[in-house]
C-alpha cells in the first residue's frame, strides 16, 4: 500500500488511517494477540488515549448508550496520569510500529504546560494532540469551543515542545472554522476534527439521564455528515493539515473526508465493533483508487 504514504506535519505515515484517541487499546491489544499485532498494526500512527496531569478514575457507570447509527459515551479520561503514562505505557508504546502521537488534557494553562513539556521531551514521541474538546469532564469551559480559549490554551504551550501539536477541535463550537483558526495562529501544526457531539440519553424506565455523568458525547456514523461539513468548513478557513474523523466505517467514507478537505483520517467509533477496522479501511481506500486525485482537488 506504498502509494498510499502521505506526511502528517513533517512525520512520513505509510498510510492515512490513524485511530481516533480513545478508541483501541494498544497495549490491551498487544497482550491479547501478542506480535501478530505488530505485523498487522491497523493503523499508521496511533494516537493514545487522552493522557492528564493527575490519575483518572473517569465517570461512574453506565458509561455508554447505543442510539441509532450511533454510541453515547461519557467515559470522563480516565487514565493513569502524566507519571504513570510516562512509565507504564509510553515503554509499551515505543514497540509499535509507526509513529505514536501523545493526546494531552489539562485543566489549566500550567497542567498543560507542564505536560506538554514531559511528553513532548521524550524521543518515543512523534507528536502532540491537544484534546480541547472533550464533552465528559467538568472545566467550567469548553476550551475547545471558544477560538479566544483555544487561542490562549496553544500560545502557552507552543514554546514548551518542538514537537508539531496537533489540536482537537470540538463540534460543540458555534463555529468550529473560527476555532480552528485560532488554533492555527497560536501555532498548531494540524487540527483534528470532530471530538463527540453532546447528548443526553434517558433511561426509558425513569425517564431520568440513563449516563452515570448525565451527558455524554455521540460519534458513529450518526455524525458523518456533520463532520463532512465541519471538515470542510475548517479546510475553507486554515492551511494547516486536517485529521478527519467522525463516523468513518469503510475505505468510501474516508475518501469522502479526503474530498472535504481532510488530509488524514481517524477511525473512531468502528474499532470498537471491529478491532481490525482500521487495516480493512486502508484496503478499502486503496482499492477504490482515487486517493491521490482527491487529495490534490480543492477541498468540497
Ligand atoms: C472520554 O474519555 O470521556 C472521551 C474522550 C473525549 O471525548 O475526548
Amino acid at each position: 500500500m506504498s502509494d498510499l504514504s502521505v506526511e502528517l506535519c513533517g512525520v512520513p505515515l505509510r498510510g492515512p488511517v490513524l485511530n481516533a484517541s480513545g478508541t483501541f487499546d494498544a497495549i490491551a491489544a498487544r497482550r491479547a494477540f501478542g506480535d501478530a499485532l505488530l505485523e498487522r498494526f491497523p493503523f499508521d500512527a496511533f494516537v493514545t488515549k487522552t493522557v492528564t496531569l493527575a490519575p483518572r478514575q473517569g465517570n461512574p457507570p453506565p458509561r455508554l448508550w447505543e442510539t441509532p447509527g450511533g454510541m453515547v459515551n461519557s467515559i470522563g479520561l480516565p487514565n493513569k496520569g502524566l507519571d504513570g503514562f510516562l512509565d507504564g505505557d509510553l515503554p509499551q508504546l515505543a514497540d509499535l510500529p509507526v509513529p505514536l502521537v501523545v493526546s494531552v488534557m489539562g485543566f489549566d494553562h500550567t497542567e498543560l504546560e507542564r505536560l506538554v513539556q514531559a511528553v513532548g521531551g521524550r524521543d518515543e514521541v512523534a507528536m502532540l494532540e491537544l484534546n480541547v474538546s472533550c464533552p465528559n469532564v467538568e472545566t467550567g469551559i469548553l476550551v475547545g469551543a471558544d477560538p479566544a480559549e483555544t487561542d490562549a490554551a496553544v500560545r502557552a504551550v507552543r514554546d514548551r515542545t518542538t514537537k508539531p501539536l496537533i489540536v482537537k477541535l470540538s463540534p460543540n463550537s458555534v463555529d468550529p472554522a473560527a476555532v480552528a483558526r485560532a488554533a492555527e495562529g497560536a501555532g498548531a501544526d494540524a487540527v483534528s476534527l470532530i471530538n463527540t457531539l453532546k447528548g443526553m440519553p434517558l433511561d426509558p424506565r425513569t425517564r431520568a439521564p440513563w449516563l452515570g455523568g448525565r451527558t455524554g458525547g455521540l460519534s458513529g456514523p450518526a455524525i458523518r455528515v456533520v463532520a463532512l461539513e465541519q471538515v470542510a468548513a475548517v479546510a475553507g478557513a486554515v492551511d494547516v493539515p486536517i485529521v478527519g474523523m467522525g463516523g468513518i466505517a469503510s475505505g468510501s467514507d474516508a475518501l469522502d473526508f479526503l474530498a472535504a478537505g481532510a488530509g488524514v483520517v481517524a477511525v473512531g467509533t468502528e474499532s470498537f465493533r471491529d478491532p481490525s477496522a482500521g487495516r480493512r479501511i486502508g484496503a478499502e481506500l486503496f482499492a477504490l483508487g482515487g486517493f491521490e486525485t482527491v487529495r490534490k482537488r480543492q477541498p468540497v
